[in-house]
Order: C-alpha cells, then structure tokens, then sequence
C-alpha cells in the first residue's frame, strides 16, 4: 500500500474527466486504500483519484479532527444544492495556496461506497464545500478556476517555478 505521488497544478493531467467506476472489486479496493493513505501522509481533508493520475470516480474525505471518519465517495452526483457558502480552500495538489471559492451551503450527494451500494449524504459547512471540491477534480476542475485570470496566472508560476527546481 503505496503513498502516491500527488499531480501539482498546472499538470494538464488534472484537467482530464474521470469516468464511471463499473466494478466494485480488489482493484477499487486497493485504489481506495491507497488514496486514504496517501491523504492522511499528506494531512489532507479530501483527495480524489484524479490527483493520483487515476482518471475514475472515487474520491475520500475526512473532515474530522480525529482523522478517523474515512468516508469513501464513489461516482458521486450532485442531488441538490442550496445556499452560499464561502470558505478560504486549499488544496494538495496546490501547495501553500489558500483562496476563498463561493460554494453551495448544504449538498446532498448521491453516491456509492467501495461495496457498490448506493446512498444519500446530507452535508453542510465544511463537509459540504470539501465534497464539492473534490467533485470538481473528477470533472478536472482545480478550485484555482474558480479565481480570476490573473491570480491563476501569479499561482501557476509560482508553482511552475517551484516544480522546476531541482532537488
Ligand atoms: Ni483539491
């Protein structure tokens, strides 16, 4: 069970759309548990498979303090959305970079777990905003887009400089 390599904005790969997951089986399995690990090494909140160059639709998530609510989210829908919310976002695929993005209040998803069974999640506040977020990485979307033209120019040089430099 490997930490994966995390893709840093501006990889183009972040921009590719991730298809449906048809078989819930050892592989998902292995996916899921790589992509918690790899979320937790990294202290993160949420990390969907896209930032892992893996282009399917599975994301996890754990906003809690005690970094034990693991939530597996698996091709997720947007049900319904109502609100504003707007929270300063980070992201671990844009390092050192924290914005504030206007987002629904409270969501409600409809999305399988890594058993395929399929449910409702109610969410509001940061749980709310945090699945949104990662959403929008399935439809290779970085919450940068979200800011105006200028700051993504400033924030894709400065991490472009950042990667180029050597070890
Ligand atoms: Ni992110």
């Amino acid at each position: 069970m490997p930490v994966l390599p995390i893709l840093k904005y501006p990889d183009s790969r972040l921009h590719t759309i991730a298809r449906a997951v048809t078989r819930f089986d050892g592989e998902l399995n292995s996916l899921v548990r790589d992509l918690a690990r790899t979320m937790y090494h990294a202290s993160g909140i949420g990390l969907a498979a896209t930032q892992v160059d893996v282009h399917r639709r599975v994301l996890v998530v754990d906003v809690s303090e005690s970094r034990d609510q693991l939530m597996v989210i698996v091709n997720p829908v947007l049900v319904e959305g109502v609100g504003e919310s707007e929270l300063d976002e980070g992201c671990l695929s844009v390092p050192g970079i924290y914005e504030r993005v206007s987002r629904f209040d409270q969501v409600v998803i409809r999305a399988q777990d890594a058993n395929g069974d399929s449910r409702d999640i109610a969410a509001g506040g940061l749980l709310s905003v945090c699945l949104q977020h990662e959403m929008d990485h399935l439809e290779g979307r970085v919450f940068v887009e979200y800011l105006s033209r200028l700051k993504q120019t400033r924030i894709a040089a400065k991490l472009g400089k950042q990667s180029r430099r050597p070890r």
